[in-house]
């Protein structure tokens, strides 16, 4: 019997087009990345100040076709024996934008006619959880259940992880997203698309708690969270900062001395103070023996960094697993390696039926 399980991966749901390969152990023993490919459209949104359904759509066409070929070569279904030849494809079936989603499926379902490979159909809420399984240090110590906090552009969940794939999300947010918090804060204040990286890049030089912003729900008993009164609060601060002489519109220099680096700071401690307390809540009443971080937010070093410092403090004998920051954003490995869970549990979708599901969850 063979060893090892070469996947495909492919990941089209939101402005991330990417190819994977990725051996797996046939008892998940061993993961091995082989290639991995990203072709990002950040630079393309950022000039709309999001991201664009229809333009994303259109850019995944332009792109999987040599994403593919630069990762399986020119000629795949001659590829037997060799090194891109595949096993199984998984491709994100959602969440997401239901034409981006699709671009990416039917190019999976192309390559499953003409191999008769079977494919898995991802939930790419499930990929962001397995991105922490891609570090072989986070899969030693991965026990169950875990806890874990999901915190992307368009998800911010608490999640109780009693197996693989087996989930109850436990908390989520009433409005906005951790992600889209960031991303409106950043619009608010003309920093640009997308917002979290710049935000923490100038949050670094700035005092954090220059500005008082609200955290909301931060002491109330329930799991969930909500971000949408902070572009309230931030919308003020903006208003104020620009009737000053030195307004944040004509430079750096905000109300009373404070500074846009002040404020950025302060918008990510409010932040990460929300999603710091309410995991550590959530992992105290689940009783989880482990805490994973991920999503494109879990980028963010201040959130890394203080909900470690939580987790050793309030929960000794808890392992914090984080996803590493290079697959915290979208991309093909983590949909490959969800697509390993499902494979190594003998579940596989009939390609002729999958279609784009944009509001699937976990
Ligand atoms: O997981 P992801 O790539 O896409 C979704 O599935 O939504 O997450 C993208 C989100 C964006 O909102 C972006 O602003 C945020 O992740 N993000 C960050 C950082 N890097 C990306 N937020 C805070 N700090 C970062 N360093
Ligand atoms: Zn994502």
């Amino acid at each position: 019997m063979k060893k090892l399980i070469r996947i495909l991966g492919l990941e089209t749901s939101c402005d991330e087009t990417s190819v994977a390969l990725l051996d797996v152990g046939v008892r998940g023993e061993t993961v091995r990345l082989v290639k991995h490919v990203i072709s990002s459209q950040i630079d393309i949104h950022a000039k709309y100040g999001g991201v664009v359904p229809e333009v994303a759509a259109r850019t995944h066409v332009a792109e999987v076709v040599s994403l593919l070929t630069s990762v399986l070569g020119r000629r795949p279904l001659e590829a037997k024996g060799r090194a891109t030849a595949f096993d199984a494809i998984a491709v994100t079936r959602g969440p997401g934008l239901a034409t981006a989603l699709r671009v990416g499926i039917q190019a999976a379902q192309t390559l499953a006619w003409i191999t008769g490979k079977p494919v898995i159909g991802v939930n790419h809420l499930e990929g962001h959880l397995a991105s922490a399984w891609l570090l072989p240090e986070n899969r030693r110590r991965w026990t169950f259940p875990a806890l874990a906090l999901l915190v992307s552009g368009g998800h911010t969940e608490l999640v109780v992880m009693r197996d693989y794939c087996r989930y109850d999300v436990i908390g989520s947010t009433r409005d906005d997203a951790a992600g889209e918090a960031f991303d409106k804060s950043a619009k608010l204040l003309g920093l640009g698309y997308p917002g979290g990286p710049v935000i923490s890049r100038f949050a670094l030089k700035g005092r954090d708690d220059a500005y008082k912003l609200p955290r909301p729900m931060l002491h109330d008993a329930s799991l969930d969270m909500s971000f949408s009164g902070l572009k309230t609060a931030i919308r003020r601060e903006v208003e104020i900062g620009n009737r000053e002489p030195f307004g944040f519109a004509q430079g750096r220099l905000g109300t009373g001395n404070r500074s846009i680096n002040d404020l950025c700071a302060s918008i990510e401690a409010a932040i990460v103070a929300v999603l710091v307390a309410k995991t550590i809540r959530a992992a105290k009443q689940t009783k989880a023996k482990t805490v994973l971080l991920v999503g494109g937010v879990s980028a963010n070093t201040r959130l890394r960094e203080d909900l470690t410092r939580a987790v050793r403090r309030e929960l000794p004998k808890v392992a914090m697993l984080k996803t590493p920051v290079k697959y915290a954003t979208d991309n093909a490995a983590m949909i490959a390696a969800a697509g390993a869970w499902r494979l190594l549990r003998g579940e596989t979708h009939d390609w002729k039926k999958l279609d784009a599901e944009p509001e699937l969850s976990l």
